[in-house]
């Protein structure tokens, strides 16, 4: 590659480099774009850069692909109510399992084989997490929750102490009842983000972005701020498995997060152009 043409780059990344040096940057990683071995290793390539220029990434991850699979190697059928997944003890046990026995400690794996410094903890260390049951529209889904608290202790020792947390997205029962719930990590890399009083909060997902139409990729929307954000939802443009990610940023957002991007996790590297080049390479919200 032309030598100019990388220290073009470096130049670039130079005001972001500045700007963003000692800042919270909150990561949510999971679901489809995390089945790749070959791109999970970028992106934790990417954390660690980020924690080498003097930022401080704090991943939380989620991992329904993981956790179907192990559901279907023990034979357990998916329980239905009215249409909505419910969670019953034997499935949280299996989750619980998967996502803070199996892939939390799978990327703390990762990043030590990439040179990099992790800890996995769960939303049960230190109290991190703390949910009521939710229910949606009124109907009961089990051992799902809403965050209501953060205790954010735990995240804050790793990181004075040069370490990445990594979070997998089960909370502590803060209503009746002892055990776990299932929590959305989206919605658990946003709680994070606000209690940290983080610069960013970054979704990685499986799409390149916000789009107009969902299958062009021509008309991805680079930035838009909260009232684009809340009007494209309102004409439907926003859709479907759109609407939970964007509702999350603005609520971000609106307590104090200063940006919040929707990125492809599935493109090598992907964190890296967002955070340090002028156009970046997904959507972003402020
Ligand atoms: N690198 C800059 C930032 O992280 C700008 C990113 C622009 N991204 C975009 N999707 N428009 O703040």
């Amino acid at each position: 590659m032309d030598k100019h043409f990388n220290a073009d780059v470096l130049i670039e990344a130079l005001p972001y480099l500045r700007k963003f040096c000692g800042k919270i940057i909150v990561i949510k990683y999971g679901g489809a774009a995390m089945i790749n071995e070959g791109v999970r290793q970028t992106v934790i390539q990417d954390l660690i850069l980020m924690q080498q220029v003097g930022m401080k990434p704090v991943l939380v991850h989620g991992g329904g692909p993981e956790i179907d699979k192990m559901l279907k190697k023990l034979n357990k059928e998916a329980i239905f109510v009215n249409g909505l997944r419910y969670t019953d003890d034997e499935t949280m046990e299996i989750v619980q399992m998967v996502l803070a026995g199996k892939v939390n400690k799978d990327l703390v794996e990762l990043f030590a084989r990439m040179g990099g410094k992790a800890m996995g903890i769960c939303g049960s260390d230190g109290g991190l997490f703390m949910a009521k049951r939710m229910r949606k529209n009124g109907q009961d889904l089990g051992l799902v929750g809403d965050i209501q608290e953060v205790k954010t202790d735990a995240i804050r020792v790793l990181l004075d102490n040069g370490i990445i947390p990594v979070i997998a997205s089960i909370a502590l029962r803060a209503d009746e009842g002892s055990g776990f719930y299932n929590v959305n990590a989206d919605s658990a890399a946003g709680a994070v983000a606000i209690a940290l009083k983080a610069e960013k909060l970054i979704l990685l997902t499986d799409v390149p972005g916000v789009m107009e139409d969902r299958v062009d990729v021509g008309t991805l929307i680079r930035e838009m701020d909260v009232e684009m954000a809340k009007t494209l939802m309102k004409k439907g443009v926003i859709k479907a498995g759109m609407i939970p990610k964007v509702e999350g940023c603005l609520q971000a957002l609106a307590q104090g997060v200063t940006a919040a991007h929707i990125v492809d996790g599935r493109s090598p590297h992907s964190l890296l152009v967002e955070l340090f080049t002028d156009t970046g390479m997904g959507t972003m919200i402020r």
